[in-house]
């Protein structure tokens, strides 16, 4: 095409969406039904994986809880239940695990049906500095944080193209837009599930499926037990986070099928200063908000891997599901 009539045709567009998304800060957006929808969470058994649960259980959605936590997970349903959910599956899952995924997701759309939003949101957190991390660590938090991200998308994906109706949220963290000391392995893993999400959402709206919408979200610190100890330093610039809040924030994000969402929002600014700011200056501004001290309560802490690898093995949980009708 003529390099004038396709630069016109893009400003067009792009001057037309500008006003359009003017008009939705003034007129709020349609927000989409989910009753019905079958929701799946990972990481479902704690913390925000929880309380998205029950946010959308008080929607009328179908709850598909996945966690390695089976307890946890049974706290949840209970919670759901008791926040008005009617159907709520719960599965142990370890997430890690590329063939209990696809095996478990096999059980999941046998017994309750096709996943229509997948929320992956399992995580977990070494925080140490760069050399003292294990090694086993770093391919822990790859597997659960980023790799298990592939998994799920690959399984249940498929049938949400066939129907092109779905909806894929990737649980990603500030982290996952600019590094943060002591979270160098973390830090990769949430670049890494922004990236595949994002290339998704291309490779899924060039294929013309718009009815398959992807949410990406990166929150500042949650008060969940995840990060617990760790500190802001100005908390009217950087507040921790209510996880009641960032859940109910998600839901909307997910309904108004929004691509990108910050905690706080004007994260999107401190991210693009990275590219704009000379490096002392991007280094001034990182200590000023405390880079150097958010995640100092972490040092101390053991790992789970840690722990198990000192004590004896923990044989693990078998896959189940508890059916909660
Ligand atoms: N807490 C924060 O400050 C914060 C900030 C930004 C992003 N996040 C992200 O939010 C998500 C939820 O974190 P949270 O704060 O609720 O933490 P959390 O520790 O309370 O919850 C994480 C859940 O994931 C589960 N999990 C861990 N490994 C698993 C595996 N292999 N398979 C299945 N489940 C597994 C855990 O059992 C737990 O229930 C994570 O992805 C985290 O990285 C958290």
């Amino acid at each position: 095409m003529d390099a004038i009539l396709d630069t016109s045709i893009f400003l067009g567009k792009f001057l037309y969406f500008f006003l359009e998304s003017l008009v939705y800060k003034i007129i709020p957006k349609r927000k989409k039904t989910v009753a019905g929808e079958i929701v799946l969470i990972t990481g479902a058994g704690s913390g925000l994986g929880r309380q998205l649960a029950i946010q959308f259980a008080g929607l009328g959605a179908i709850l598909v809880l996945w966690d390695i936590n089976e307890e946890g997970n049974r706290e949840t349903s209970r919670l759901v239940k008791e926040n008005g959910g009617v159907k709520v599956f719960a599965y142990v899952c370890d997430c890690s695990d590329r063939q209990e995924v696809y095996s478990v997701a096999k059980q999941v759309k046998k017994e309750v049906g096709d996943v229509t939003i997948l929320i992956n949101n399992a995580g977990i957190v070494t925080g140490k500095q760069f050399l003292d991390i294990p090694d086993n660590m770093v391919e822990k938090s790859f597997l659960v944080n980023a790799l298990s991200h592939f998994w799920t998308y690959k399984a249940f994906l498929p049938a949400m193209i066939t129907a092109n109706h779905g909806h894929l949220v990737c649980i990603s963290s500030a982290a996952g837009l600019c590094g943060i000391n002591r979270l160098s392995d973390y830090s990769a893993t949430k670049f890494a599930a922004c990236g595949t999400a994002e290339s998704l959402f291309f490779e899924l709206s060039l294929q013309r499926k718009s009815e398959v919408k992807t949410t990406i979200i990166c929150p500042y610190l949650i008060k969940t037990t995840m990060f617990e100890g760790c500190e802001t330093k100005y908390p009217f610039l950087l507040p921790i986070l209510d996880v009641k809040f960032v859940a109910q924030k998600i839901v909307n994000a997910i309904l108004e099928e929004e691509l990108y969402v910050t905690f706080p929002k004007y994260l999107y600014v401190l991210q693009s200063m990275k590219l704009l700011l000379s490096t002392k200056m991007f280094l001034a501004l990182a200590l000023y908000l405390g880079v150097d001290t958010c995640t100092a309560a972490l040092e101390e802490r053991k790992t789970a891997e840690e722990i198990h690898t000192e004590t004896e093995e923990i044989p693990k949980a078998q896959s189940s599901s508890v059916v909660m009708q």
